[in-house]
């Protein structure tokens, strides 16, 4: 949270809500910006009522005094969970989901509705949601509105839009809240113009001028400004497509990771794009400005780092070109001086059948961004600093570490596929990958790009002993983290280790295209750290894809003895189809070869995950 405020509520969120006149708290678990996003918009809503909602991080309050809420009348308590990972709350959220799993407060009085963040292809969906939901009840809250679901892989917006259509009369109607003139739309943040010779941020996530003068440790509110080393095309020139293999230098910035870890990367958005943005807005991009919010109670000050010019808040600062958010299209609506454009957005804003099918097509499945929706509707002319106020904010993004410190302790190696798809006649191109593939490495100090990163530590780890064998399944990308694995294990039988059987399934496309880091595996394999690798080629010929999965298949014996023998098996890569038929197959290994039936091979397979024996890094 930028700029935090003092106030006299000795931080208590409950005080903040008495004194506030505040009778909706809304919590939210987030990871990714969209939680908290979805948080503040139901906040906005409430103002439809007459009332104020105060929106909680609950990493942020003593959550020990959640069952306090009772104390004030005809209280509500809204809570929007994300679901990361092997259905892990967000981190955000990770004390209050203890702090719900420990004990057996006493709940009774509170009334509660929650709405959760998920991803169908992943296996455990929305399952922090459906805790939270459950465990609210069993602790003695009572639900006033049931669970909404939302799925980040189908139309998360439309989901959420649908829930909040039903869930306000729905509370309103059994709190006996009357919806007022307002619409909801009124602004969250004024605009104050800074003139003279202010510092300002130029691109820091955190602390000012903390791109001059960095200070460890570096997390996500403080990265490291990491030069780029190697900055390499991994596909040959046959493919029509570009994967980077790019080496950060981290020397004396003291960083630490083991591999499996994640290297986290903020991008900055295209210079193109956001010049085309200012021109569309009529802004002047070397204004510099600070939101502040009108609600002074909230301890979120400004929407992002404030002041800054505006160019620098539509490069570093929101999220320019993800598909546009219903409530943002419903306040351009406002603008559009045309009527029959004013109504289109409308309509694309409305939780109708209409609507949210009109949105779904128009806006979700073609991903129109901003910039194409003020392309596309050119009698619609907002004022810049109302754009940023809405946007959601850009996110950092995730990469498997594709190295080992025991080979280089100054390097981070990420595996990056460059993303470009065309829609029509637009091309778009991933934010992140394509803001990389140019960073090439320089020679002059000065010159040379500098890219904000940090480390995530992950729970994906080699087996302790080195002798453990090792199955690791990694097509395309998913090889990244293997690569890690491979260097560590060479680097002990360097030491005179002993090192047991480590065997790769990797996949791709075509042999002569895709085939990324060939040299080095054959090289491995020579070496004899990596005892067996497996390749499936996936178009390659005609008749029928090749893919892991079969190549799994083909050496099931060898798989079943290696995983009697104790073996840790890892799945890297795709979540939405390889993960899952990677696991179905080793599944079927364990019925063909175990004499094991469907469910028994299926518990057999869970419980391999609980003992950390079959781990997933996977992403969608
Ligand atoms: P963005 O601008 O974020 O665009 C991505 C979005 O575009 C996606 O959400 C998707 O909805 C949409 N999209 C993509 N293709 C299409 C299409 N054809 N049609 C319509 N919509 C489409 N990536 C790697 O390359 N290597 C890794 O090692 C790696 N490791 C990861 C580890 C973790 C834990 C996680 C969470 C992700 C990992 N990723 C990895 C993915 C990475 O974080 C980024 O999501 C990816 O690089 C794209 O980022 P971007 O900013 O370029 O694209
Ligand atoms: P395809 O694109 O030809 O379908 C890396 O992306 C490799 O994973 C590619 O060869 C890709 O094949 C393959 N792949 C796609 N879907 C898969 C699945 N469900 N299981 C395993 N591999 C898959």
């Amino acid at each position: 949270t930028i700029g935090r405020q003092q106030s006299s509520d000795d931080g208590s969120f409950v005080n903040r809500m008495k004194n506030g006149g505040r009778q909706i708290v809304i919590f939210y678990g987030s990871q990714t910006g969209t939680g908290e996003e979805l948080a503040g918009r139901l906040a906005k809503d409430a103002h439809r009522y007459g009332l104020k909602a105060l929106v909680v991080d609950p990493e942020e309050v003593e959550i020990d005094e959640f069952p306090r809420i009772a104390e004030i009348e005809n209280s509500l308590v809204i809570l929007c969970m994300a679901t990361y990972g092997e259905g892990d709350p967000t981190d955000n959220a990770q004390q209050f989901h203890e702090y719900l799993q420990s004990g057996d407060h006493e709940l009774q009085g509170i009334r509660y509705a929650v709405f959760g963040l998920g991803n169908k292809t992943y296996e455990h969906y929305n399952e922090v949601g459906i805790y939270f939901d459950k465990r609210l009840e069993e602790l003695g809250a009572e639900r006033v509105f049931e669970l909404g679901m939302g799925d980040d892989d189908g139309n998360l917006e439309e989901d959420f839009m649908r829930w909040r259509e039903a869930f306000w009369p729905a509370v309103a109607a059994k709190f006996g809240w009357e919806a007022n003139e307002t619409d909801g739309s009124e602004r969250q943040y004024r605009l104050e113009i800074v003139e003279g010779d202010v510092a300002h941020f130029k691109g820091e996530v955190g602390r000012l001028g903390s791109f001059e003068k960095q200070r460890p440790p570096f997390d996500l509110k403080n990265p490291y400004l990491a030069t780029i080393a190697i900055n390499k095309e991994l596909h040959a020139s046959l493919s029509d497509r570009s994967c980077r293999h790019i080496e950060f230098d981290i020397t004396g910035a003291r960083v630490r990771y083991e591999a499996g870890d994640h290297a986290a990367v903020f991008p900055t958005n295209c210079s193109q794009l956001v010049e085309e943005l200012g021109k569309l807005l009529n802004a002047d991009m070397n204004v510099v400005f600070r939101l502040i919010n009108t609600d002074e109670e909230s301890s979120k000050k400004h929407p992002f780092p404030c002041p800054c010019s505006y160019r620098t808040a539509l490069t570093h600062y929101v999220d320019i070109t993800s598909p546009i958010k219903s409530h943002v299209l419903k306040a351009l609506a406002e603008y559009a001086t045309d009527e029959a454009e004013k109504q289109r957005l409308l309509l694309l804003s409305t939780a109708s059948e209409e609507g949210l099918k009109e949105y779904g097509r128009y806006i979700q499945k073609e991903r129109r961004s901003i910039i194409d929706v003020l392309r596309e509707f050119p009698s619609c002319k907002p004022p810049i600093d109302h754009v940023l106020e809405l946007l959601p904010k850009l996110q950092a993004r995730y990469y498997s570490i594709s190295s080992s410190p025991k080979t280089d302790p100054g390097r981070v190696a990420v595996t990056a596929v460059v993303l470009r798809y065309g829609i029509g006649d637009r091309l778009i191109k991933g934010v992140c990958t394509n803001y990389l593939a140019d960073k090439l490495p320089s020679e002059d100090p000065a010159a040379a790009p500098k890219i904000p990163i940090f480390v995530r530590k992950s729970t994906v780890r080699l087996p302790h002993r080195t002798t453990t064998p090792v199955i690791m399944i990694g097509p395309g990308t998913g090889f990244a983290p293997f690569r890690g694995f491979i260097q560590e294990r060479a680097h002990q039988k360097e030491q005179g280790k002993e090192i047991g059987p480590m065997i790769l399934y990797f996949g791709c496309r075509h042999r002569d295209h895709d085939y990324i880091y060939q040299d080095e595996l054959e090289k491995y394999v020579n070496d004899g750290v990596l005892t067996e690798l497996h390749v499936a080629f996936s178009r390659h010929s005609q008749e029928q894809k090749v893919y892991v999965q079969h190549k799994l298949w083909e050496n099931r014996q060898t798989t079943w003895d290696l995983m009697e023998q104790g073996a840790h098996i890892y799945v890297c890569g795709d979540a939405r189809n390889m993960a899952r038929d990677v696991q179905a197959m080793f599944i079927k290994i364990a019925m063909e070869l175990g004499g094991k039936t469907e469910e028994e091979a299926t518990k057999f397979i869970k419980e391999l995950e609980r003992q950390k024996r079959y781990q997933a890094d996977v992403w969608s």
